[in-house]
């Protein structure tokens, strides 16, 4: 295993019972502040990803704009947020997907992606799996060809990879409780 992956691990608080009791709440801003442990961890995604043709980094709102920025410069794609509803001023398209109670929704800029165009989806980490799958799912109506989905932290106990189906997804630290 990569020695890096443990420096990252480390970084990464643990924060029980937020924001609800029995979550055992994953805290990357702590990485954060670990200039060498942020570096290695884009690092890491742009050694996987340097060479894959991808034009495409695509960020879930709020925590997937920290780490798919640097992403995205550093192997030359661009960077299209994918938002929490009514932020993007432009025409949008949306798709929603079930929370543990109730509905959320992400939203996209019509024309900011190109059918056949070469996506990774990013963010900090994989629950339950909807938010990642409603991203494919965006980009995938629109005829991108979505490559892989990288993230941070799976929590493999939830079962987050099953709802992406075949699409694959490559996680630094898998986290159980
Ligand atoms: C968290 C996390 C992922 C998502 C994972 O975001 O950053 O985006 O939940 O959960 P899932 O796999 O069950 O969909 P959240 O919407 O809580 O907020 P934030 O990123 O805006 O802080
Ligand atoms: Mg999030």
């Amino acid at each position: 295993q990569d020695p890096r992956l443990e420096r990252i691990s480390s970084a990464i608080r643990v924060i029980p019972d937020f924001p609800k009791p029995g979550i055992l709440f994953q805290d990357i801003t702590t990485l954060l502040l670990d200039p060498k442990a942020f570096k290695d961890t884009i690092d890491l995604f742009v050694e996987r990803y340097r060479d894959q043709n991808i034009n495409v980094v695509a960020g879930v709102e709020a925590r997937g704009f920290i780490f798919g920025p640097p992403i995205a410069l550093a192997i030359g794609a661009k960077f299209v947020p994918m938002r929490k509803p009514n932020k993007l001023p432009g025409e949008v398209i949306s798709e929603e997907y079930s929370l543990e109670y109730g509905k959320d929704k992400i939203e996209m800029h019509v024309g900011a992606v190109l059918p056949g165009e070469r996506a990774l989806v990013i963010d900090d980490l994989i629950a339950t799996g909807g938010t990642l799958d409603a991203a494919i799912k965006l980009l995938e109506r629109v005829g991108v060809d979505v490559v892989e989905c990288a993230c941070l932290i799976e929590l493999p106990e939830l079962k987050g990879r099953d709802r992406l189906g075949n699409k694959p997804l490559f996680v630094l630290v898998k986290v159980t409780a």
